[in-house]
């Protein structure tokens, strides 16, 4: 048998995980010979599972919820963007031998957005839903990309206001509760908060978005979420959901692992085509 290199995700939930498909397309598409698998790792688990992987030989791990925290205290080595981030996405075996701990989310969702759907954040009034570790994960890739202004709002205005505080060194941002929205007016509007998940939609104001503006579910699914209705009802210029991002951001874990960038529209078409014909 050929030697494979071995790679996983570890998540709990794990069961949905689409990562081993992704990376099997990568791989295939860029003829690597890897092996990715997704593993349920049990709650109070993850430090033993995690060792035992590197220790039997593996060379890199994808992490998901809720183990992100878990991995960015595992990682012997952080990049910078998993140290703001303050999570995990990505351990991988470096050369000399020491596990090193990226995220890799705030490059998949610019990415996403920049590169796929030609939505450029530069000089944007940026709004984000959400201030929770998603919204962490993501905050420094997007605030790089110089938006003119960022408001996060939050359901509790103390983690948004937190969240603000702790990167306005980077580019202007704010935080608060829903109620700053005021009258003001947004170019890209992006969701991270998880309300819509249960089905109770967004309660925003209508005149949130202009002709321009762009709204973005950091979710996906078969069906469009309720925030994704809400902006399409509003009559956003573009509505997009977080398959992209999730594939970006696998393809930045692909290219910090194998040193080649995987070519994303098709693996996205793929896993679009899938879900719209189950
Ligand atoms: P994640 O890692 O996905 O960001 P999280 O840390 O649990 O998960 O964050 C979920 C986000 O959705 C939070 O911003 C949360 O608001 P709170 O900080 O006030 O908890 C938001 N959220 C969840 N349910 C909500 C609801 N019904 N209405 C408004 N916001 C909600």
């Amino acid at each position: 048998m050929t030697h494979k290199d071995k790679y996983a995700v570890f998540g709990n939930p794990i069961k949905h995980s689409k990562s081993p498909l992704i990376h099997s397309l990568f791989a295939e598409q860029c003829e690597q010979a890897m092996h990715y698998r997704a593993v349920r790792v049990e709650l109070d688990g993850f430090r033993k599972a995690a060792s035992r992987f590197f220790e039997e030989g593996g060379s890199g791990l994808n992490i998901t919820l809720p183990f992100k925290g878990e991995a960015f205290e595992f990682a012997q080595r952080l990049s910078d963007r998993a140290m703001r981030a303050g999570a995990v996405n990505t351990l991988t075996r470096a050369d000399d031998g020491v596990i090193e701990g990226d995220n890799t989310d705030g490059i998949g969702l610019v990415r996403d957005m920049i590169v796929n759907l030609g939505w450029a954040v530069q000089d944007l009034r940026v709004l984000i839903m959400g201030a929770g570790g998603a919204v962490r994960g993501v905050l420094e890739p997007l605030l790089r990309e110089r938006p003119r202004e960022l408001l996060i709002v939050n359901r509790t205005p103390q983690r948004a206001e937190q969240l603000a505080q702790e990167f306005s060194d980077i580019s202007p941002v704010e935080g608060g509760a829903y109620s700053l929205l005021g009258r003001r007016q947004f170019d890209l509007v992006i969701n991270a908060s998880s309300a819509g998940l249960s089905g109770e939609g967004p309660d925003l104001p209508s005149y949130l978005l202009t002709e321009r503006s762009c709204c973005y579910d950091m979710v996906y699914g078969a069906e469009p979420t309720p925030f994704m209705r809400w902006a399409a009802h509003h009559a956003a210029w573009a509505v997009a959901d977080g398959l992209g991002m999730l594939v970006e951001q696998a393809a930045q874990s692909f290219y910090i692992w194998r040193g080649i960038r995987p070519e994303t529209r098709p693996v996205i078409n793929h896993l679009r085509d899938a879900m719209d014909y189950p």
